[in-house]
């Protein structure tokens, strides 16, 4: 399945079943192979948790699919469209915030403005338009990045521990923001997290990263909105930092 191009294998648009397919995937830093063939199905519109060890190899996984990595080996089919949302908002500090949700896209002044707010409006950040960014809290910041990656309009988000650097209470917030805009937009999302309740409220699934393969994958089929209080969250909880190789509760 590996190729031989210098590449992995790229096949934008895919049946409607399946948004992302990975086979194979395998990528080396020098002789460090931390991808060793990973295989990966995400449904459209599912929501899918990537767990593992820092150094396991997330980052690498998901610049892989987001098509930033022309390192690696095996085949990468994803949509046309893709964002990616990082742990650091990544705003330029020289533009103001509506002008960073819409930087690098052509249209008129008028018309991305229009854009900016709208997607500003469905984080709950419109009165912030014209801020500038080092003026923004974390997670306002974060929220501003979100915007920008929803104002391009992709089928595929994904984020990169986009939450790891907030406070506990904004974080809950955050989740629950990112739940409502996945949903309302259709999205199909793969989320790297090393908090094993921020899977468990958000995925459909929760995959697990280990010596360079998915070594585990769990459906989180519990209803939503979820409880982390409660008791079948907790057994998944259990399992997953079994996996992790963290004792359970
Ligand atoms: N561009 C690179 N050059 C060399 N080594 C890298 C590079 N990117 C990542 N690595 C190494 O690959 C391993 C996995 O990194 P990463 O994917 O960032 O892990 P994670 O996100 O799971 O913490 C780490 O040991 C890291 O040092
Ligand atoms: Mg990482």
């Amino acid at each position: 399945m590996t190729s031989t191009a210098p590449g992995p294998l790229r096949t934008p648009g895919l049946s409607e079943r399946a948004a992302v397919v990975l086979r194979g995937v395998r990528r080396s830093f020098g002789e460090r192979e931390i991808l060793r063939g990973v295989d990966l199905s995400v449904a459209e519109g599912e929501f899918v948790a990537l767990l593992g060890a820092s150094g396991s190899g997330k980052t690498t996984l998901l610049r892989i699919v987001g098509g930033l990595d022309p390192g690696a080996g095996g085949r990468v089919a994803v949509p046309e469209s893709v964002s990616v949302a990082y742990q650091e908002p990544r705003l330029l500090p020289w533009h103001r915030v509506w002008r960073n949700v819409v930087f690098g896209l052509p249209g008129s002044r008028a018309e991305l403005r229009g854009r900016a707010l709208a997607a500003l409006g469905e984080v709950g950040l419109a009165d912030l338009a014209d801020a500038w960014p080092k003026t923004l809290s974390g997670g306002e910041a974060q929220r501003a990045a979100l915007a920008r990656a929803l104002v391009r309009d992709p089928r595929l988000l994904l984020l990169d521990e986009p939450l790891a650097a907030l406070d506990a209470l904004t974080r809950l917030r955050m989740q629950r923001l990112i739940a409502e805009l996945c949903a309302r937009h259709g999205l199909t999302a793969v989320l790297v997290t090393h908090d094993v309740d921020e899977a468990l409220v958000l995925a459909d699934r929760a995959v697990v990263l280990r010596d360079g393969r998915l070594a585990h994958s769990l459906a989180v089929d519990l209803r939503r909105p979820r409880d982390p209080g409660d008791a079948r969250f907790g057994a998944l909880r259990g399992r997953l930092l079994g996996w992790l190789g963290v004792a359970g509760d």
